[in-house]
């Protein structure tokens, strides 16, 4: 049996004294029991007889091990695994971050049983001991308990809520969508967008709670996309996030959008690092290189036009409905590719350009009724997505083999291309790299990903306080 020690006490205060005389001085125990709150102790008990001990210090959300003994004629009985046990469920239910402790570089038991319990050497003191080193260890709670991440999304036109567990396991998600709205204009209209998610977001959030069969206690965190994104749109999602930190208690991720999409990948499978995003949405075109989670580092982008933005705005030449991507997708699978279209940026850089293939497919399409002839739109849609895709794949290919990278993700709204997701597939089968495309539903705007992705920031420590304030522009870090 396991039992706190109490400050009256005294016989137990008294024989722990004296059977652990290497441990204690007489009136050592009152004395820092009296004088420091943080301080616990906690006896393994044979009846009445104490068999072992642990002492700890329990410092707001942190816990560090200062004695850990077991009598010498009872060792070898999982009478010390028990006492660690104990303290490593507590931590798990009081929400403790971490719990660390200093052991004699040759006290190999000890060391042997804190491995076993997944305890990891952070730091050496060298000679702390005379001769001997001590080494510290630490063991992270946070990682133990699983982690419910209520994401939000409204940077554009989706209002998105979702709940993923431990960032790989998505319990539920709900998303309003505007699309039908903006259809009437060609394009995304800021104003109307940010009033759809005033009057939604509410819903859906409720929608998403009923869905997961969840309360707001059952979150641990909060991430919202806080940018980039269209400014009014960002606010009611910041703003929302804001309200329910406040009112429920809970911290506050601020997530950037375009790690939300690299993410949506983790849903599908665990990233593997070090890995090369390559990042395709309506606003965003770069290559990224990750080395582990939350590291970001950009190797090239687009000098002008997003991918997304592209296809778009050929969608509105040929005369198809806002967003031109999906349709293009299609028409192109049909067409042949038929129609001369330069490759644009055919440099050595990791940089892309689009604005003079949108332009190039603008001038043929005029020129062409200027002269009478009628453009035949599969093959135009196949024409222009083929250089999309000889674009795309030439620079990412040789920045996975530059950098000697063996994973490949594709993220944003344009990686549910299928075109894109074909020529990727072959390539990546002949060249032995492992690759990973975000579910097709979750490679345009989601709350999911922003879940998925706010569970490696929360981690990551990256907890922001209620002065977060939403930019529309802004680089990933
Ligand atoms: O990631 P997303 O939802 O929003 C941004 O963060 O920008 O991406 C939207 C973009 C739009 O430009 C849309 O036309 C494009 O993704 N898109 C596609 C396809 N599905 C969506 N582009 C090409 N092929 C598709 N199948
Ligand atoms: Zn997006």
């Amino acid at each position: 049996m396991i039992v706190e020690l109490q400050n009256n006490d005294d016989k137990y205060i008294s024989s722990l004294e004296k059977l652990f005389s290497n441990v204690f001085l007489e009136g050592d125990i009152e004395k820092e029991i009296n004088n420091n709150p943080y301080l616990k102790i906690y006896m393994y008990l044979n009846e009445d007889d104490i068999l072992g001990f642990i002492e700890i210090y329990q410092i707001y959300d942190r816990i560090e091990i200062a004695n850990f003994n077991v009598l010498e004629s009872y060792q070898n009985q999982h009478i010390g695994s028990k006492l660690l046990e104990y303290i490593i469920n507590n931590a798990i239910d009081n929400q403790m971050k971490n719990i660390t402790l200093e052991v004699r570089s040759d006290n190999e038991k000890a060391i042997y049983l804190y491995k076993k319990y997944r305890f990891e050497n952070v730091s050496i003191r060298k000679n702390y001991y005379g001769k001997v080193d001590g080494i510290l260890m630490k063991k992270d709670i946070i990682k133990e308990k699983d982690i419910y991440i209520l994401g939000i999304e409204s940077s554009c036109d989706e209002t998105s809520f979702s709940i993923v567990k431990n960032g790989v396991e998505e319990i539920g998600t709900v998303t309003s969508s505007q699309i039908n709205i903006h259809k009437l204009y060609g394009g995304v209209v800021p104003e109307i967008a940010s009033r759809a998610h005033i009057k939604n977001i509410t819903f859906v959030l409720e929608e998403c709670l009923e869905k997961t069969k969840m309360t707001m206690d059952d979150i641990t965190a909060i991430a919202v996309t806080y940018g980039p994104g269209l400014i009014g749109s960002l606010l009611v999602g910041v703003e929302c996030a804001k309200t329910l930190s406040f009112l429920y208690n809970k911290p506050l991720i601020p997530v950037h959008h375009i790690s939300g999409h690299i993410y949506a990948n983790n849903l599908v499978k665990r990233l593997e690092f070090p890995l090369i995003a390559l990042v395709i949405s309506g606003g965003h075109t770069e290559l990224i290189l990750m080395e582990k989670d939350y590291s970001f580092k950009k190797l090239g982008g687009t000098l002008d036009d997003a991918v997304g933005e592209c296809y778009d705005k050929v969608g509105r030449v040929i005369g198809v409905e806002y967003p031109g991507g999906p349709v293009i997708d299609k028409l192109a699978s049909i067409g042949k590719p038929s129609y001369n279209l330069p490759i644009p940026l055919n440099d050595d850089s990791y940089n892309f350009s689009f604005s003079g293939l949108k332009s190039a497919v603008i001038n043929l399409v005029h020129n062409e009724e200027q002269r009478g002839n009628e453009i035949n739109k599969e093959n135009l849609a196949c024409s222009f997505q083929n250089v999309v895709i000889e674009s795309l794949t030439t620079k990412t290919m040789k920045a996975l083999k530059e950098y000697n990278i063996n994973n490949l993700i594709l993220a944003g709204g344009v990686s549910a291309n299928m075109g894109i997701r074909d020529s990727f597939k072959k390539l990546c089968e002949k060249n032995n790299i492992n690759y990973t495309f975000p579910s097709v539903k979750y490679s345009t705007d989601n709350a999911a990903m922003i879940a998925s992705s706010g569970y490696y920031a929360y981690l990551d420590n990256r907890i922001s306080d209620l002065t977060l304030n939403p930019v529309s522009s802004i680089e990933l870090k």
